[in-house]
C-alpha cells in the first residue's frame, strides 16, 4: 500500500496541494486527473521530495517516508518519471539503462522487450530521440531500478496517437507485472483505460476520488467538474 494522508506541499513557503489523502492498493494503477496548474506536477514532486511537503504523511507500505530525502526516497523504492522526462542529452539508451539500475524483473532485456523501438536505438544518445523514444526512455530507466511504485506525469503528453496506444499498452503490462502506478494523466479516457482508481485535483484539492467502474458511469459529471477535455484520445481507445 502507497498512503497519502492529509498532505500539505508547495515550493518554499507557498501551499499549492492542501489536504490531500488517497491510497494505492499494490499492483494497481491510480490516475491522478486535473486542468493545467491544479498542482499534479507540485504532488509527485513533493512525494518523491523535491518540492516541500509543508504537513502530512507519506507511506510506503510500512515506512515513513514523510522525512526522506530525495535520494532515500528512490532508495525505497518510488520511481519517478518526470513530466519533462529528464533524458541525459550525453547518454545511450543503453547507458541509461545502467543508471540507477537495481536487480529485480526489470532488467535492460525486459525493457527493450516492453520497448522495441528503444531495443533498435541502444547506441543513440539521449539528444537525438524523438519525443516518443524519450518517454519510453525516461519510463525505461525507472523501471530498471525496480521501484515498489512508479509515478508517471502525464507520459502521453505531446506524442501521436499511435505512440500513445503503444505506451498504454505498455503501462498496461507494466501493471500486470505487479507494478504499483500513480499516473498523472490529462485525458479522461486514458485515465479510463488503465486506472483501478481514480483521484481528480482542483486547486490543489481532492475533488473525486472513484473507481473505474464509477468513473466510467460517472465520466461526463466528473469531466464538467474537473474541466478536463478528452476529445482527441477517445477515437483510438475504441479500437
Ligand atoms: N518548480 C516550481 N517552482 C515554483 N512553483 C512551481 C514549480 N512547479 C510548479 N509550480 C507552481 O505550482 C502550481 C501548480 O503547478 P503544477 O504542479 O505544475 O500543476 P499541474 O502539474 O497540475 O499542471 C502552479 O502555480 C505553478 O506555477
Ligand atoms: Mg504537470
Amino acid at each position: 500500500m502507497f498512503e497519502v494522508h492529509q498532505l500539505y506541499a508547495g515550493w518554499g513557503k507557498t501551499v499549492v496541494i492542501e489536504d490531500l489523502s488517497f491510497a494505492v492498493k499494490e499492483g494497481q494503477c491510480l490516475s491522478i486527473i486535473g486542468r493545467n496548474g491544479v498542482g499534479k506536477t507540485t504532488l509527485f514532486e513533493a512525494i518523491t521530495g523535491r518540492a516541500t511537503t509543508h504537513s502530512g504523511r507519506i507511506l510506503l507500505g510500512e515506512r515513513d517516508l514523510t522525512q526522506a530525502t530525495t535520494f532515500q526516497k528512490a532508495r525505497a523504492g518510488l520511481g519517478y518519471v518526470p513530466q519533462n522526462r529528464e533524458v541525459f542529452k550525453s547518454l545511450t539508451v543503453a547507458e541509461h539503462m545502467q543508471v540507477g539500475s537495481r536487480p529485480g524483473f526489470w532488467d535492460a532485456a525486459a525493457v527493450y522487450q516492453l520497448f522495441p523501438g528503444l531495443a533498435a536505438r541502444k547506441q543513440s544518445l539521449g539528444a537525438v530521440l524523438s519525443g516518443g523514444e524519450q518517454q519510453m526512455l525516461a519510463i525505461g530507466r525507472a523501471l530498471v531500478g525496480n521501484p515498489r511504485v512508479m509515478l508517471m506525469d502525464e507520459p502521453t503528453e505531446g506524442l501521436s496517437p499511435l505512440i500513445v496506444e503503444g505506451l498504454l499498452e505498455a503501462i498496461r503490462k507494466i501493471v500486470s507485472e505487479g507494478m504499483t502506478v500513480l499516473l498523472v494523466e490529462q485525458q479522461l479516457d486514458v485515465a479510463i483505460a488503465l486506472a483501478d482508481h481514480c483521484i481528480a485535483i482542483d486547486r490543489g484539492r481532492l475533488v473525486y476520488c472513484g473507481d473505474a467502474q464509477d468513473l466510467r458511469a460517472r465520466q461526463s459529471e466528473v469531466e464538467a467538474l474537473v474541466g478536463v477535455a478528452l476529445t482527441d484520445v477517445r477515437m483510438n481507445l475504441k479500437a
